[in-house]
C-alpha cells in the first residue's frame, strides 16, 4: 500500500526539525520504534521494575497518569540516560478543565461564550499539569452533541460547531501557546476523532450512524479548527462509525485528517481502543486489529499492547512495511523535539509559579462567574439585597459539598481548595443576616426523609430560601449516561416542600448535563445554572446571588422539556412540514375522535409543545437588553466576498452588565438542506445602564459554505436571512443574497 508522506510545516525551523527526526529515525531499531508507539499507564505511586525494564529497553515512547514530579522526573531520566537512545518521554494525563485548581467543567466553560477566558483557563491547567512534569493533556474534547443523556456531554463544547470550533481553538491556544518548549505549555490533543457524541440513546460508548453529509457539516468542523490551530494530537474514539471503528477508521484518519486537512500532528488511540477493534467485532484477533489501526493511521496505542506484541510480525510477514512505522514514529519524535524534551527533559519546580496561586484562582472564579446561566428571575426576585434580608434558609445536597461542585474528570483536584456557596454566602453576608442551613438531603439521589421537614421549617423561618440542587459529580462524564435527566432522588418534592411556604425560592443547580426541570420550574422564583462550576464555583454563585455580578453565561446546549424530545437543537431542519405555534395542538386539546388530522399534521410531539424548555443562547441578565437597527452592508453580495451584518444593543434596564450578542444564518435554499439557523459569529460586550453600542459581524462568503450532496464544500449564491439578538430566538432580521458574478 501506499502512504502519505509525513506532513510538515514549512520554513527553516521545520526543515532542520525533519532532518532531525530522520537522522534519529535512521539509528532507530525496529523494536525501538515500535517501543514510541506505545504508551503505558504508569500510575503507581513505586515505579514498577517492568516499567523500569522496558523504558531502558527502549519499549516505551509515552506514559500517562503519574503526576508525581520526582516520579516523572526518575521515568524520564530512565529513559534519557538508561536507555540505548536516550529518546524522552511523553508524559500524558487527563487535565480536562484544571489539573488542582479546577475550572468549571468544559460544558459549563462553552457557556461563557468568553474564548479569551477559555484560553486563560487552558492556560492555568497547563501551568499546573505542566509543573508536575506532564508535557501532554488529552483535551480538549470537541465532541458535538445533542443529548443530554450522554454522560460526557459535561466534558464537551455543546451542541453548537461553531462555538465548538472557536472555543475549542482557544483550549488548544491556551495549553500550547506559541512556542511548545516555554515552561507552562504543554501538548493538546482533540478528542474524540470522530463522531463519539452521536452514541445511539447517549449511551456511551454506543454505536453511531451519522451519514457523511452531517458528520462533515456538524461533527469534523471543531476538529478542522483544533488542527488549523495547530494541536499537536488527536485522539481515536471509541466509537464505531457506520460500521467501522473509528480506531481503525481510514476515511476519518488517512482522507479526512491527513489528505484533507494536511494534518502534521500524531494520533493516539483511546484507552485499549485497538484491541477492543476485536470486541466490536471488526478484527478477528489483536493482530488484525493493530493491523487496521497502524494502516488506519493510529500513531500511538494507549494501554493495550497490540502495538507491542504484533507490529514486527506484522512487518515480517509484509502486510506493513517499514515506511509505514517510519511515518508513525516521525510524527511522535516531531512532537518531543518541538516539546524540547531533548534539551530539557526534566522539570525544575522553580520553573513554576506556585500551584492554585491567586492568578490561577481567580481565572477559575471569573470563568463560574461567566458560565452561570440565569434560566427564571420572575418578580425580580434576584438579586437578593443584603440590607432587605435578616435570614436566609439555603438549603440542599450542594450546598457544601466541596467534592460534588468540581465535576467529573478531576483526578488532580484539590477539594481543600473549594470554595462552597455555604462558605461564600456566610463570607459575603458576615452578621448581618442569619443563616438557615439544612442539607436535607445526604446526596443528590436521596428519597424523601425526616429532614426534608427540616429543611421546610427553616425556609418556613427565613425572608428568603436558596436551594442547591442538581447532579453530584459521578452522575455525569465517561460511562456516566441516564435515561432520566430529572433532578435525581427526591429534589422536585424538596422544591415543593419548600415553594409551599410561599417565600421565594431560588434554586441553584449544578449538574453535568441539561436536566429535563418542567417539574420544577412553576415552584421557584428564580433559578440559576451554574453546571459543576469547579474550585472558586461557591464564590462565583454567591456574587450573582447577591448582584455583585450580573448573569451573563448563555446555554451551550438546548435543554428539552422531556426527555422524549433528544435529540432537539436549534439548528435543526425546516422538514417539509414544520410545526408552529399555531398549527400545534396539544394532546389534551384534541377533541375525543377527531379527523386524523387532528394534530394539525406537522412535525412535532402532541405532548411536549413545540419548544424546548430553554433554547441554544438563552440567558437572562439582571438587565434588559434591546436590540435595534439591523443593518447589512451590502444586500448584493458577490461569491468570494464580505458583508457585515451589525445591529445596535443597547442596556435599557439599571444594571451594568455583560451581553453576548448573537449572530444567527439561514441559507433558505442549499443543495442539501440547510439548518433553519446556524451561529456565525458572536461577541460578549458590557453595557453601562442606558449604554448603546453597535456590534458587527464581518462574514465572507466562505464562513457560509457547508458539505453538498458530493461532499464539495460550497457556497451557494442565493437569499440568506440573518438575524442578531441574545438568544437562538432572535427576532430582530436582515437578509442578504450571494450573487454569482
Ligand atoms: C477516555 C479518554 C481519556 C483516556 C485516558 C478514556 O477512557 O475516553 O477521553 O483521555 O481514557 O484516561
Amino acid at each position: 500500500m501506499s502512504h502519505q508522506v509525513f506532513a510538515s510545516s514549512a520554513g527553516a525551523d521545520s526543515a532542520a526539525l525533519d532532518a532531525r527526526v530522520a537522522e534519529l529515525l535512521g539509528r532507530m531499531t525496529t523494536a525501538e520504534k515500535i517501543g514510541q508507539m506505545s504508551q503505558v499507564n504508569a500510575g503507581d505511586a513505586v515505579i514498577p521494575d517492568h516499567l523500569r525494564e522496558d523504558i531502558k529497553a527502549g519499549k516505551v515512547g509515552s506514559v500517562l497518569n503519574q503526576v508525581n514530579v520526582d516520579t516523572v522526573n526518575k521515568l524520564q531520566r530512565i529513559a534519557v540516560e538508561e536507555s540505548r537512545l536516550g529518546i524522552p518521554l511523553l508524559v500524558g494525563r487527563d487535565v480536562i478543565h484544571g489539573f488542582n485548581t479546577i475550572l468549571p467543567i468544559p460544558l459549563g466553560q462553552a457557556a461563557t461564550w468568553n474564548p479569551e477566558l477559555v484560553r486563560k483557563g487552558a492556560r492555568v491547567a497547563a501551568t499546573e499539569a505542566a509543573s508536575a512534569g506532564i508535557n501532554w493533556t488529552f483535551a480538549p474534547m470537541i465532541d458535538i452533541t445533542r443529548d443530554p443523556r450522554w454522560g460526557r456531554i459535561a466534558e464537551s463544547p455543546g451542541e453548537d460547531p461553531y462555538l465548538a470550533s472557536v472555543l475549542g481553538a482557544a483550549m488548544v491556544e491556551g495549553f500550547q501557546g506559541t512556542d511548545l518548549t516555554q515552561p507552562g505549555t504543554i501538548a493538546a490533543c482533540a478528542k474524540h476523532f470522530a463522531g463519539y457524541g452521536a452514541s445511539e440513546s447517549g449511551k456511551d460508548y454506543n454505536t453511531t450512524n451519522i451519514p457523511q453529509n452531517e458528520l462533515r457539516n456538524v461533527y469534523l468542523p471543531p476538529f478542522k479548527a483544533a488542527v488549523d490551530a495547530g494541536v499537536a494530537t488527536l485522539m481515536a474514539s471509541f466509537s464505531d462509525l457506520d460500521g467501522v471503528p473509528a480506531t481503525g477508521n481510514r476515511f476519518l484518519m488517512r482522507q479526512v485528517l491527513r489528505e484533507e486537512w494536511g494534518f502534521g500532528g500524531f494520533v493516539v488511540s483511546d484507552w485499549a481502543s485497538i484491541e477492543q477493534l476485536t470486541i466490536h467485532g471488526f478484527s478477528a484477533n489483536k493482530r488484525d486489529a493493530a493491523y487496521e489501526a497502524v494502516t488506519a493511521g493510529v500513531n500511538m496505542e494507549m494501554a493495550s499492547t497490540t502495538y507491542r506484541d504484533h507490529l514486527k510480525e506484522l512487518l515480517d510477514s509484509g502486510r506493513i512495511d517499514m515506511a509505514l512505522i517510519d511515518e508513525m514514529v516521525a510524527g511522535i519524535l516531531q512532537l518531543k523535539f518541538r516539546l524540547g524534551l531533548f534539551e530539557n527533559p526534566y522539570t525544575r519546580l522553580s520553573d513554576f509559579p506556585p500551584i492554585a496561586n491567586e492568578d490561577h484562582l481567580a481565572i477559575a472564579e471569573r470563568a463560574a462567574l461567566e458560565s452561570i446561566v440565569m434560566l427564571e428571575n420572575r418578580n425580580d426576585t434576584l438579586p437578593l439585597k443584603k440590607d432587605k434580608l435578616d435570614s436566609l434558609a439555603i438549603i440542599g445536597p450542594l450546598a457544601d459539598d466541596p467534592y460534588e461542585q468540581l465535576g467529573t474528570w478531576i483526578f488532580d483536584g484539590k477539594t481543600e481548595l473549594s470554595r462552597t456557596p455555604l462558605q461564600a454566602i456566610t463570607g459575603m453576608l458576615g452578621d448581618a443576616v442569619k443563616i438557615n442551613h439544612v442539607r436535607a438531603m445526604e446526596t443528590s439521589r436521596s428519597p424523601y426523609s425526616d429532614t426534608f421537614e427540616e429543611a421546610r421549617q427553616a425556609a418556613a423561618a427565613s425572608d428568603a430560601v436558596v436551594v442547591f440542587l442538581g447532579e453530584e459529580a459521578i452522575l455525569s462524564g465517561e460511562a456516566h449516561s441516564r435515561a432520566n435527566i430529572d433532578l435525581p432522588g427526591d429534589q422536585a418534592e424538596l422544591v415543593r416542600l419548600l415553594k409551599e411556604t410561599g417565600k421565594p425560592v431560588i434554586a441553584v443547580i449544578m449538574a453535568g448535563r441539561p436536566l429535563t426541570l418542567a417539574n420544577i420550574v412553576d415552584n421557584v422564583d428564580a433559578m440559576l445554572f451554574a453546571w459543576h462550576p469547579g474550585s472558586m464555583g461557591g464564590q462565583a454563585i454567591a456574587k450573582v446571588l447577591f448582584g455583585a455580578h450580573s448573569p451573563s453565561g448563555k446555554l451551550p446546549v438546548t435543554f428539552p422539556r422531556m426527555v422524549g424530545q433528544v435529540p432537539i437543537y436549534y439548528a435543526h431542519k425546516n422538514t417539509g412540514k414544520p410545526a408552529t405555534a399555531k398549527t400545534y395542538l396539544n394532546i389534551d386539546d384534541i377533541p375525543v375522535r377527531m379527523p386524523q388530522t387532528s394534530a394539525g399534521m406537522v412535525s412535532t410531539h402532541m405532548d411536549a409543545g413545540i419548544t424546548p424548555q430553554y433554547p441554544f443562547g438563552y440567558g437572562l441578565s439582571y438587565t434588559r437588553f434591546s436590540y435595534a437597527d439591523i443593518s447589512v452592508s451590502n444586500e448584493q453580495v458577490p461569491m468570494g466576498g464580505r458583508l457585515t451584518i451589525a445591529a445596535v444593543v443597547t442596556n435599557a434596564g439599571d444594571v451594568a452588565a455583560d451581553e453576548i450578542a448573537q449572530l444567527y444564518v439561514r441559507d433558505l435554499v442549499g443543495n442539501v438542506t440547510r439548518p433553519v439557523r446556524e451561529l456565525k459569529g458572536f461577541t460578549r460586550l458590557h453595557l453601562q445602564p442606558g449604554e448603546s453600542r453597535q456590534v458587527s459581524f464581518e462574514l465572507d462568503t466562505s464562513d457560509l459554505a457547508f458539505y453538498g450532496r458530493q461532499m464539495q464544500l460550497m457556497t451557494e449564491p442565493g437569499e440568506f436571512h440573518a438575524w442578531i439578538g441574545g438568544s437562538s430566538e432572535a427576532s430582530l432580521q436582515t437578509g442578504f443574497t450571494i450573487v454569482d458574478e
